[in-house]
C-alpha cells in the first residue's frame, strides 16, 4: 500500500476546539449542526425499489448460496470482471452501487485504504495500542474485547457512510527478526500466542450481536499469507525476495496464526503477500491458497490479494509474460480479489484467449458475495438492520477510551527496576524531569495503519496530571539535577521502523544513549528510562548502568500513552505486560543476515537460530520477560508424569523403537492431560500476572528447546491464590513438526516449565 494512499485520506482532527469556552461552544453548536443535516442521498442494494424485491439475490429468506447463485446468473462477463477488484464495480439495472473493499482496522478503525474516512461528523475512533503491546497483556479476553469495540465503532461509521463493512486486519505474520518494520504491527514471535491473539481479535470484529453464526459484524482478514516478514532490508525488498522456507519452519512456525484465524476465529479472509514462498508468488500458488486455504481449512469466505501483489508477480518478479496471463494464474490458483486493477482489467482478456474459463471467475466472485451476503449488503439500508441504531454517539465512548488505556496499562512491560525505583510515590515527588524526544510527540504514540484518535494523552500530559513537571526535549541535564525524579521518553518512530523501512541497527537512534547516560549522570532521584518502540531495543548501556534504576517498554502505547503511563508509574496499575518477543543485542543485527528464513540454528555456520524456541545466542530480554511489583509463586498441584498413546495391534512402533507418532487419526483422538497449579501473590501489591506453561520436547526432529504450551492471566490481591488450569492436547499442543513438515508426538522425556518450576513427563506407547 503506498504512502501517498495511506495519506490522502488524513484529515486534520477538531483538536482546534480546545483551550477557549467561547471555542467549545462553537464545536458543540457545529457538532449539533452535522447531525441535524440530512446525509447524502446514498444507494443500498436490494432496498426501496419494489423492482429490485423480486430478483431472487434481494430475498432474504433464501440462503446465502442461492442469492449468491442468483445475483451470478444475471451478470455478463465484463460486469462479473468488476467485483474482483477492491473498486468493485457497480451495475445500476440491478441495483447494485460501488463498493470500496479496502478498510483497515489494526488497533482502532483507521483511515487508511479509502473505504473509510473520518468527517467532522465522526471526527475520531478509539485508537488502541499498537498489536505488538496488546499482545504484551497475554489477556485473551483483551484481544477479542478490543476487537468487539472496534467493531462496534465500524459499524457505527458504515451506517453514516463513512466505512465499509471489509476490514483487513489483523496482521499475523511471526515476528521473526528483530529489524522487521512491521513487526509493530503483529502478536510477537510465538505461534500460539499469535493464534490466541488471531483468533481472538477476529472473533471480537466478525462474531454477530444476534448469535447467528453465519451473519458478520464486520468482515476481518488474516494477513499476509504467508512468510512473509521482510520490508527493505539492505535493498532488498518485499516486491522481489523470494522466501526460501523449509515444510518444517513453516508448519511450525509461519502458518499456525493462520489456521487458527479459519479454524478457532472462522475468519472471512485470508490475504496473501507479495513475496515468492519457495519459488512462487503466494498469490499464484494453487498449493497454498486453492490446497490449504480452501481444501484443508476450509476457508469460509474469500482470499484477497496484498494491494498490487498481482501487478508486481508480474512487474517486480517477472513470473508471468503478460498481465494476462498473471490474472489467470492468480484466479486459477484459488485469488477472489485484486487488492488493485490487474484482475479487473486483464481477466476478461484472459477468458477471451483461453487461458481460464468463466467459470473460475464465477467461483470468485461467488466467495466475495457470499461474504457481502453475510454481512447484509445485500440487505437493504443498514439504518434499518442490526446494527442500524448505532450512531457517532457510539464511538469515542467513555468506556472506549477507558479500554484503550485498560489495555495499554495491561500491556506495559517493565523490564528493569532496581530496589527504591518504582512505583514513584505521588506523595512524596514533588518534581518530575519528563525528558527526551517522546516525552511529549502524539502521532507516534499511535503507530501505523492509524486512525485519528478520539484525543492524544500525551507521556508528558499524563505525567503532568500527577505531579508537577519539567519537559525539556534535548539536553537536559540541569532539570534532571533539581527533580526529585527523571522519565526519560526514547525509542523510535516510524522513521525508524514502518511499512517498507527495515532496521539495520537495533540501539536507541542517534544521540539518545549518550543523552539518557548524561541526565542519569546528572540526576538526583530514580532514572526512568521508558522506550516507545514496536521492535526490541538493544539497551545493554542502560540495563548494566546503575543511576538507570528502571526501564519500561511501552510499545506504541496509542491515544491513551501518557495516561497508561503514569498509572503504571505511580503504581495505581500494577504491571503484568511481558514481552511477546526477543531483545536481541546488536551484534546479532551485524551477523545474521535478515533474508535468511530459517529459524532452526545452525553451529557450525555460526548461524544462531531466531526466536525463543530456537535461538541460542545472548540475548538483552527474552520472550516471557517482564516485572511486577510483587511477586508470585508457582507450585503444581497435578500433573501426570506418564501420558500413554494408544496404539492398535500391528503398529510398527510396537515393536521395533520409534522416536515419534503420527500426530493425526485414531491415537490422537481425545488424547488430553490437565496440569493444575497454584499460584500466590506473595507480594505487597494487588495486580495480574500471566502463568506461562512451556514444555521441552525430547531432541528429536531437531524440536524447538522450549515451546509455550499455554497462558492464563490472572488477577491475584496481595497475600491471595488462584488455582489455574491447563488443559494439554498431547497432538495439538504437545506434538513437534519433523522435518517434512508433518506433526508428530515426540516419544520420551518432557520437561514442563513454569517460571522456574520444572516438571518432567513421559510419553510413552
Ligand atoms: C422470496 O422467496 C420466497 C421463497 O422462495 C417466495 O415465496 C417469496 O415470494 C419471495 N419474495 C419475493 C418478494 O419475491
Ligand atoms: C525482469 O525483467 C526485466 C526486463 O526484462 C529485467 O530488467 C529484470 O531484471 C527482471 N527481473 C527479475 C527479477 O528477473
Ligand atoms: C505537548 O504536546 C501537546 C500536543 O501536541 C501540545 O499542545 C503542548 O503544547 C506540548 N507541550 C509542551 C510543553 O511542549
Ligand atoms: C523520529 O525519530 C527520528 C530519529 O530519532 C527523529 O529524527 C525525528 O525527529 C522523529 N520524528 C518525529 C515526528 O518525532
Ligand atoms: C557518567 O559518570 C561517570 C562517572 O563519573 C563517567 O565515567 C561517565 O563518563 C559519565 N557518562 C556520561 C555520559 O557523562
Ligand atoms: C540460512 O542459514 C543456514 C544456516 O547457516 C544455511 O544452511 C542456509 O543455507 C541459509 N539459507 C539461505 C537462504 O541463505
Ligand atoms: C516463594 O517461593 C520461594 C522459592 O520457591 C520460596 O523461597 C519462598 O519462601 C516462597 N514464598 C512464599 C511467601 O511462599
Ligand atoms: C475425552 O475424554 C474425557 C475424559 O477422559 C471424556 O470425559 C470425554 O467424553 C472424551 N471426549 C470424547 C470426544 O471422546
Ligand atoms: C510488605 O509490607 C510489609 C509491611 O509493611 C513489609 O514489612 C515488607 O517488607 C513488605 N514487603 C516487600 C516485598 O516490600
Ligand atoms: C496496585 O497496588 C497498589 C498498592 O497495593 C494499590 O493501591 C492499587 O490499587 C493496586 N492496583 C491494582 C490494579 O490492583
Ligand atoms: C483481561 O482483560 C479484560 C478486558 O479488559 C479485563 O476485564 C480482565 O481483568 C483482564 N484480566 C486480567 C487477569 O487482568
Amino acid at each position: 500500500m503506498t504512502p501517498s494512499q495511506k495519506r490522502a485520506l488524513k484529515v486534520s482532527s477538531v483538536s482546534l476546539c480546545l483551550c477557549s469556552i467561547l471555542v467549545l461552544f462553537a464545536c458543540a453548536k457545529l457538532s449539533a449542526w452535522f447531525t441535524a443535516v440530512p446525509l447524502p442521498k446514498r444507494v443500498f442494494p436490494c432496498d426501496g425499489d419494489p423492482s429490485l424485491s423480486t430478483f431472487g439475490f434481494c430475498n432474504m429468506s433464501w440462503g446465502v448460496e442461492a442469492r449468491v447463485a442468483n445475483l451470478v446468473k444475471r451478470l455478463t462477463l465484463q460486469e462479473k470482471v468488476g467485483f474482483l477488484g477492491n473498486h468493485a464495480g457497480s451495475v445500476d439495472r440491478l441495483g447494485i452501487p460501488k463498493y470500496q473493499w479496502w478498510s483497515e482496522a489494526l488497533h482502532g478503525v483507521s483511515y487508511i485504504g479509502g473505504g473509510t474516512s473520518f468527517s467532522s461528523l465522526v471526527p475520531g475512533a478509539t485508537s488502541f495500542p499498537q498489536v505488538i503491546l496488546t499482545a504484551a497483556s497475554f489477556n485473551a479476553t483483551l484481544f477479542e474485547t478490543i476487537g468487539k469495540v472496534v467493531s462496534t465503532e465500524a459499524r457505527e461509521m458504515h451506517n453514516v457512510g463513512l466505512a465499509g463493512l471489509t476490514f483487513w486486519s489483523p496482521n499475523v505474520n511471526i515476528f521473526r527478526d528483530p529489524r522487521w518494520g512491521r513487526g509493530q504491527e503483529t502478536p510477537g514471535e510465538d505461534p500460539l500466542l499469535s493464534s490466541k491473539y488471531a483468533s481472538g481479535y477476529v472473533r471480537g470484529l466478525q462474531q454477530s450481536d444476534d448469535g447467528n453464526a453465519d451473519r458478520l459484524k464486520v468482515a476481518a482478514c488474516c494477513k499476509h499469507y504467508t512468510a512473509y516478514d521482510i520490508e527493505d532490508w539492505k535493498g532488498v525488498d518485499r516486491y522481489h525476495i523470494n522466501t526460501v522456507v523449509t515444510q518444517q519452519d513453516l508448519e511450525d512456525t509461519f502458518q499456525p496464526p493462520f489456521k487458527s484465524c479459519i479454524l478457532d476465529g472462522n475468519v472471512a479472509c485470508v490475504m496473501c503477500s507479495y513475496n515468492q514462498v519457495n519459488g512462487k508468488p503466494t498469490c499464484a500458488d494453487p498449493d497454498f491458497l486453492a490446497g490449504i486455504i480452501r481444501g484443508k481449512w476450509k476457508l469460509n469466505g474469500y482470499i484477497a490479494s496484498d494491494c498490487d501483489s498481482v501487478y508486481e508477480f508480474y512487474n517486480s518478479q517477472n513470473y508471468t509474460k503478460t498481465l494476462e496471463e498473471a490474472a489467470a494464474k492468480a484466479i486459477l490458483a484459488g485469488l477472489d480479489l485484486n487488492c488493485g486493477y490487474v484482475l479487473v482489467q486483464h481477466t476478461e482478456a484472459a477468458v477471451r484467449g483461453g487461458l481460464l474459463d468463466e467459470s473460475a471467475i464465477d467461483k470468485a466472485i461467488s466467495n466475495n458475495f457470499a461474504t457481502l451476503m453475510r454481512l447484509g449488503f445485500f440487505d437493504g439500508d443498514p439504518r434499518k438492520q442490526l446494527y442500524g441504531k448505532l450512531g457517532p454517539d457510539h464511538v469515542c465512548t467513555p468506556s472506549n477510551q477507558e479500554l484503550a488505556r485498560e489495555a495499554a496499562r495491561q500491556g506495559i512491560v517493565l523490564l528493569k527496576n532496581n530496589a527504591g525505583s518504582l512505583p514513584l510515590s505521588s506523595t512524596t515527588i514533588k518534581s518530575l524531569a519528563v525528558i527526551g524526544p517522546n516525552a511529549n510527540v502524539t502521532t507516534t504514540m499511535i503507530g501505523n495503519y492509524e486512525g485519528i484518535p478520539c484525543k492524544y494523552v500525551t507521556p508528558l500530559q499524563g505525567l503532568a496530571a500527577v505531579v508537577s513537571t519539567t519537559y525539556v526535549a534535548g539536553c537536559a541535564d540541569k532539570v534532571a539535577a533539581s527533580a526529585d525524579a527523571t522519565v526519560l521518553v526514547m525509542g523510535a518512530n516510524q522513521s525508524i521502523e514502518r511499512e517498507n523501512l527495515d532496521r539495520v541497527n537495533l540501539k536507541l537512534p542517534g544521540q539518545q544513549s549518550l543523552l539518557v547516560s548524561e541526565v542519569a549522570n546528572a540526576s538526583k532521584g530514580p532514572v526512568i528510562l521508558v522506550i516507545m518502540s514496536g521492535g526490541g531495543m538493544d539497551v545493554s548501556f542502560a540495563k548494566d548502568n546503575d543511576k538507570i534504576t528502571s526501564i519500561l517498554w511501552v510499545g506504541y502505547p496509542g491515544e491513551a500513552s501518557g495516561a497508561a503511563m503514569a498509572d503504571v508509574i505511580f503504581g495505581d496499575h500494577n504491571l503484568s505486560g511481558r514481552l511477546p518477543m526477543t531483545w536481541y543485542p546488536q551484534s546479532y543485527a551485524d551477523t545474521v543476515p535478515m533474508t535468511n528464513m530459517t529459524m532452526r540454528p545452525d553451529p557450525a555456520m555460526g548461524y544462531p537460530g531466531r526466536t525463543y524456541r530456537f535461538y541460542t545466542g545472548p540475548t538483552l530480554y527474552s520472550f516471557e520477560d517482564g516485572l511486577s511489583y510483587s511477586s508470585f509463586n508457582h507450585s503444581l498441584v497435578q500433573a501426570p508424569q506418564v501420558v500413554s498413546v494408544p496404539l492398535e495391534e500391528g503398529h510398527v512402533c510396537r515393536s521395533s523403537a520409534c522416536e515419534s507418532l503420527e500426530a493425526t487419526g485414531e491415537t490422537c483422538s481425545n488424547l488430553t492431560f490437565d496440569v493444575h497449579l497454584n499460584v500466590k501473590n506473595v507480594g505487597n501489591f494487588s495486580g495480574s500476572h500471566t502463568v506461562f506453561l512451556f514444555s521441552s520436547p525430547p531432541t528429536v526432529h531437531r524440536a524447538p528447546q522450549k515451546q509455550l504450551l499455554g497462558f492464563e492471566k490472572v488477577f491475584l490481591a496481595s497475600q491471595s491464590e488462584a488455582q489455574v488450569q491447563f488443559k494439554v492436547d498431547v497432538c495439538k499442543d504437545l506434538s513437534v513438526v519433523d522435518e517434512l513438515g508433518h506433526r508428530k508426538v515426540a516419544l520420551g522425556m518432557y520437561v514442563l516449565h513454569v517460571g522456574d518450576l520444572k516438571h518432567a513427563l513421559s510419553v510413552q506407547i
